[in-house]
């Protein structure tokens, strides 16, 4: 894999971020289409980072919200690695960029992965996510979601 950048996410970086997402799971499987994917993220007005080639092209990307859970914890809201760069660590490189920022403010981060992304749900317990729980049909009938947690370290007395 070439150099990559990580840098904070703009309006520009909406298209090429909802194209990742479109034609691949867990997205097709939620029926999130591209057109979709674009009104959420131009809706939702929340940070995000993305990983970049020196020539421009989107490598991927997180959305997240600081402190958007119960208005105390962090919330990775998507995690899109575009297929052709996945499996290179870019989504690991990624993730330790977006928790480098948000423990600084909040003591938890939160995220849900679909129960039918079995490796995805495998990306984030190597990266130290615990699983708290399911919430079954939660954004469509068949699937569940499944929720996972990291704590921010606690420094050694
Ligand atoms: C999950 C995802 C963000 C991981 O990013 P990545 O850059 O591919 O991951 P890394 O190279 O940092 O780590 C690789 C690990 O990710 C996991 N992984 C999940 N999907 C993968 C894929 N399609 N290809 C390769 N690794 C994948 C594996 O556990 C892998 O570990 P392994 O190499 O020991 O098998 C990325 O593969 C992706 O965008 N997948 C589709 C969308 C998705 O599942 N998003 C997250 C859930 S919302």
């Amino acid at each position: 894999m070439a150099d990559f950048t990580i840098r904070p996410m703009d309006r520009q970086d909406h298209p090429a971020a909802a194209r990742i997402m479109a034609g691949s799971d867990p997205w097709l499987t939620l029926g999130i289409d591209e057109a979709r994917a674009l009104a959420t993220m131009e809706a939702q007005g929340i940070p995000g980072v993305v990983a970049t080639l020196d020539n421009g092209t989107m490598l991927g990307f997180i959305r997240y919200e600081p402190k958007g859970f119960i208005g105390y914890a962090a919330y990775i809201r998507t995690v899109a690695v575009a297929p052709q760069a996945r499996g290179k660590r870019v989504g690991e490189t990624l993730m330790n960029h977006v928790e480098s920022l948000v423990f600084e403010q909040a003591p938890l981060l939160f995220l849900f992965c679909s129960t039918f992304n079995v490796r995805g749900q495998a990306f984030y317990e190597r990266l130290g996510y615990e699983r708290v729980g399911t919430v079954d049909a939660m954004l469509v009938p068949q699937h569940g979601e499944v929720l996972l947690v990291k704590r921010r370290k606690v420094a050694a007395p």
